[in-house]
């Protein structure tokens, strides 16, 4: 597709097809900008059903009721940030998905990384996800290491939700969000790659020349836990949204 604009329409549009069919009910989000531009164009679509029941210019719209009865979790959250920190995954998952798109709250889940027992947290989140019946629909961005979620190179392909080390380019491209390298967590609560693999369908955005080595090891390198996001070759329903820089390294 030409750009992320473009990226996040035909998410959006996606999106918007499953919800009117009645086959979203549970919705993994990603934080990290590549969703935005999808966020922001589905909230475009909220109630902008016209006569044939699109939105303006043809496009699908979105009913409120629908996105209210949406449940939604999220990837992954650093640890040790408490969720009232802007910086926390909790607090954009709040301003970018639960506002933006008038989510319920009570519906809108992220792992607990500041828990005082963590695995059990982890184990937590395993369970809220098998009790709302799984992902229908996961949003996915990559890594620069070509992490999915916080799974970083290495990562077992049967991982479950779990504590994880930050690679350090991930720190560093993280930084942007703090106010210095430093103060970036080394760790995170992410789902597994396992967690990942068991939603019915994936979504993974990623626009601009710094994703192109990262894509092309995923989309054609070797299935490998070394570029974790390769695990994509395998999924059944797998979608990779890209812009020309992001694909330029493709074959
Ligand atoms: C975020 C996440 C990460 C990001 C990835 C890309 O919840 O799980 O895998 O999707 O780091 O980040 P951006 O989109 O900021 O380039």
């Amino acid at each position: 597709l030409p750009d992320a604009q473009a990226i996040g329409e035909w998410a959006a549009d996606h999106i918007a097809r499953r919800l009117a069919a009645g086959r979203l009910q549970v919705l993994g989000v990603a934080t990290g900008s590549s969703p935005l531009p999808a966020y922001d164009a589905l909230a475009r679509r909220i109630d902008g059903t016209g006569a044939e029941g699109s939105a303006e210019g043809g496009a699908p719209a979105v009913s409120r009721e629908a996105l209210e009865t949406l449940t939604a979790f999220a990837l992954d959250e650093y640890v040790g940030i408490e969720p009232d920190r802007p910086e926390s995954y909790h607090a954009v998952i709040r301003e970018e998905v639960t506002e933006k798109l008038g989510l319920d709250p009570s519906r809108v889940h992220v792992p607990e990384g500041a828990a005082e027992d963590l695995e059990a947290a982890c184990r937590h989140y395993e369970q809220l996800i098998a009790d709302a019946g799984g992902v229908d629909l996961q949003i996915l961005g990559i890594g620069a290491t070509g992490h999915l979620g916080f799974n970083e190179p290495s990562s077992s392909f049967s991982s479950r939700t779990r504590v994880k080390t930050l690679a350090p380019q991930t720190r560093r491209d993280n930084a942007r969000f703090f106010s210095s390298e430093d103060e970036v967590p080394l760790h995170c609560v992410t789902q597994g790659l396992g967690t990942i693999m068991d939603a019915g369908e994936l979504l993974l955005i990623a626009y601009g020349e710094h994703k192109a080595e990262a894509v092309a090891r995923a989309v054609e390198g070797p299935l490998t836990s070394m570029c974790p996001a390769s695990i994509i070759q395998w999924h059944h329903d797998a979608v990779v949204l890209l812009d020309e820089a992001a694909a330029s390294k493709l074959e």
